[in-house]
């Protein structure tokens, strides 16, 4: 099982979450990085075993907590889908399972809930 810890100090997700607070934070978003990670991923993981779940998809839930804004290194537009695919390659390299990965990349695209295309729903997200 590839756990949270693992990923974090995996030295490009290191600067992933560095630089997706920094290049948002220049255009005014509020803070994106590792407090925000340790955040999601903390209460991802407790929702998820309030729940039920299992250890693994508890650990792949707060993976996913953790590194769901990374995208924002490529473009604070369509973060979650950047964010995925960043996400997938370095998952691979840690050897994680093509399931584990796909269950992590499904959970960081969608991390945007509302689609709407009228609603800037990225604000906080
Ligand atoms: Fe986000
Ligand atoms: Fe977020």
């Amino acid at each position: 099982m590839i756990t949270l810890e693992q990923v974090k100090y995996n030295p490009d997700v290191t600067v992933y979450i560095k630089k997706a607070n920094e290049f948002p934070g220049v255009i005014g978003y509020t803070e994106h990085g590792e407090r925000h990670g340790n955040y999601v991923a903390k209460n991802t993981r407790k929702i998820l075993r309030e729940l039920g779940y299992n250890a693994n998809t508890c650990e792949l839930a707060a993976i996913a907590g953790y590194i769901h804004d990374i995208g924002n290194v490529v473009s604070r537009h369509s973060h979650p889908e950047h964010s995925a695919h960043l996400a997938s390659q370095f998952l691979k390299e840690l050897d994680m399972s093509v399931e584990d990965r796909v269950l992590v990349m499904s959970a960081v695209r969608n991390h945007v809930a509302n689609e709407c295309p009228e609603q800037d729903n990225h604000a906080y997200a």
